[in-house]
């Protein structure tokens, strides 16, 4: 099957999924660690008579109501609408697989929606034990539709030994689920439990403040301990390219984990201080926990996503949605039924680079990364795109195509580079 390609050259296909994917991951799995915190924090309110503690917590439920409601399913549709467009392949691909998978996750958000909203509205009007129940019954589902999730995420990173279609269960059950299902459930518990800490921070009740940051700086550092096996996990579960490209091969890996571990080391040192010292938790303490918490979740989701290249669907579909079976010397554009003839290097362009770069654009520009380049010295480079940069997907086409796209690349090269 072949599509066409939603062209933006100065943005980029990815960077519009990265920008919406990012905040709805932030925000979905503050809903799964959130309800997780709501039960903790009302339990511990109940068990002590702790008043206060208790109307926090109901103010919190609110909160946490219209971010993960509201906010989560607007960005939770445009990824939807982002993915369809940019990556019709890959989206198709995983729908026709994983289809009950979808159907259940569905049904597992109904479930969320109808607890939660019950769950805030019946605060005081229910015994504790029918209350805290309703909140369970939306953390299980919240934490199952992670579970979900998390099996087709995983999938595309690695498939396994499954290739054959069908195979459901064990193209589920790949090798990463269960260290991903770990890391995911601690930065859920770590990122909601800073959203607790920043909430907590801004409230005028100081001993109030210093029981919640105790009490979210113990949760934070368990699931900061937690989650430094389940890396190692994951990364011991990786085939051999993809960790070679985790280990440094990939230049956007290696900027993204630059980042992953300050932000770790801030969070460590905040969570021993929020459990000895929680008075010294301030506003900006708080919110520049939480920001390190946001980089932290970011980093892992930016690696995860550039460890796959240069597949959408690890071994199967490239990132620019070209069947990896697919021969590699045959003519490229006669075969592309959404091509236009009139400008094949601007073509080839689109349907083989534009996936992972832009033009002249924000994110991974290839007018900079072809700069002191000429039309020969790119001919010999695409002939060779895999196997120099193996993040790169073999170029696809037949000679005169690969010298049609240098060509172009190179006038764009001097119409684009500034004197
Ligand atoms: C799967 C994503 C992906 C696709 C598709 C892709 N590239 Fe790249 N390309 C990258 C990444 C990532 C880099 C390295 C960026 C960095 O250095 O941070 C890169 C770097 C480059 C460089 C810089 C030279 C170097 O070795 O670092 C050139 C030239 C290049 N790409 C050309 C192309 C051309 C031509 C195509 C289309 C035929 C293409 N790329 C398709 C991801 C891709």
């Amino acid at each position: 099957m072949n599509y066409p390609v939603w062209y933006i050259p100065s943005i980029g296909g990815g960077t519009i999924i990265a920008t919406i994917a990012i905040i709805h991951v932030f925000i979905s799995h503050f809903a799964v660690g959130g309800g997780f915190w709501l039960v903790l924090l009302e339990g511990c309110a109940r068990h002590r008579r702790d008043r206060p503690l208790y109307r926090f917590t109901r103010n919190f439920a609110r909160f946490f109501l219209f971010a993960t409601l509201v906010c989560g399913a607007l960005t939770g549709v445009g990824i939807w609408f982002a993915i369809s467009l940019v990556q019709p392949s890959g989206t198709s691909a995983l729908i026709h697989r994983f289809v009950f998978v979808w159907a259940a996750e569905w049904v597992l958000f109904l479930v969320e929606i109808v607890s939660i909203i019950v769950y805030l509205h019946t605060f005081d009007r229910l015994s504790s034990r029918r209350h805290l129940a309703i909140g369970g019954i939306y953390c299980a589902a919240s934490w199952l539709s992670l579970f979900a999730i998390n099996g087709i995420i995983t999938f595309m990173l690695t498939p396994g030994a499954v290739a054959r279609q069908g195979e459901v269960f064990s193209a589920f059950f790949n090798p990463t689920f269960f260290p991903s299902l770990l890391l995911r459930t601690c930065l859920a518990i770590l990122l909601s439990g800073l959203f607790v800490t920043a909430v907590a921070a801004f409230s005028k009740d100081r001993p109030l403040a210093r029981r919640l940051i105790r009490i979210a700086g113990a949760g934070c550092l368990v699931a900061l301990g937690a989650a430094l096996p389940a890396v190692f996990w994951y990364l011991k579960n990786l085939p051999a390219p993809v960790r070679t490209l985790v280990e440094g091969a990939s230049p956007t890996i290696v900027r993204s984990l630059a980042v992953a571990r300050p932000a770790a080391a801030i969070l460590s040192v905040g969570a021993l201080l929020a459990l000895w010292r929680p008075g010294r938790i301030g506003k900006p303490a708080a919110m520049i926990g939480l920001a390190a918490g946001l980089l932290l979740m970011g980093s892992f989701e930016w690696t995860r996503e550039a460890a796959r290249r240069p597949y959408v669907l690890q071994g199967s579909i490239y990132s620019n949605g070209q069947r990896a079976d697919r021969p590699l010397k045959e003519p490229f554009l006669s075969s592309t039924p959404w091509s236009k003839s009139t400008e094949p290097g601007r073509e080839l362009f689109k349907f083989q680079c534009y996936a992972c770069h832009t033009l002249g654009g924000i994110n991974n520009d290839i007018l900079q990364r072809t700069q002191g380049m000429d039309a020969p010295a790119l001919e010999a480079y695409i002939s060779q795109l895999h196997a120099i940069r193996p993040f790169m997907p073999p170029f696809i086409g037949s000679p005169d195509e690969r010298r049609d796209l240098a060509v172009w690349l190179a006038n764009q090269q001097r119409s684009g580079s500034k004197p």
